[in-house]
């Protein structure tokens, strides 16, 4: 009993750092074209700013599983992009995309906003 939880807990670790290694390999790059040639910014906007149909996205997008899940598997308003539309690798490519989308700067730190 307990060697096998142990067993699952590597399983599980090692299946976070491949994860976490095909997240290393996603390109911001591939990701941007991704998500235009997807459609996503229809609704999102290009820089996943958010528009009248489809919230923000980024900066700080949600965690992968989250975003992931949420992708593959919604059935309100967006449609789903199931694995046969959108490859895994598309999607960690328009993930680290949106991870690279630049904060704005802090209002505080804008004088014309604080006067
Ligand atoms: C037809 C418009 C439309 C398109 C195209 C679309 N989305 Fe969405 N998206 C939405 C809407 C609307 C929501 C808000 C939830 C809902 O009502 O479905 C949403 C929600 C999301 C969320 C959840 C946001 C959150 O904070 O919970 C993610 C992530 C997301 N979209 C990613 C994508 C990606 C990636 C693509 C391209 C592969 C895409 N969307 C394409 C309309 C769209």
């Amino acid at each position: 009993m307990k060697s096998r939880s142990v067993i699952g807990l590597a399983a599980l670790a090692a299946g976070l750092a491949l994860a976490q290694a095909s997240a290393l390999a996603a390109s911001a790059e591939k990701g941007k074209a991704a998500f235009v040639q997807h459609g996503c910014w229809q609704c999102h906007g290009y820089e996943g700013q958010g528009g009248v149909t489809g919230p923000r996205l980024a900066p700080n997008p949600i965690p992968f599983d989250t975003l992931s899940n949420f992708v593959r598997t919604t059935s309100r308003q967006m449609p789903p992009f199931r694995k046969e539309i959108l490859s895994d690798e598309d999607l960690a490519d328009i993930y680290a995309y949106l991870q690279s989308i630049p904060k704005g700067p802090d209002p505080n730190s804008i004088p014309l906003l604080n006067p």
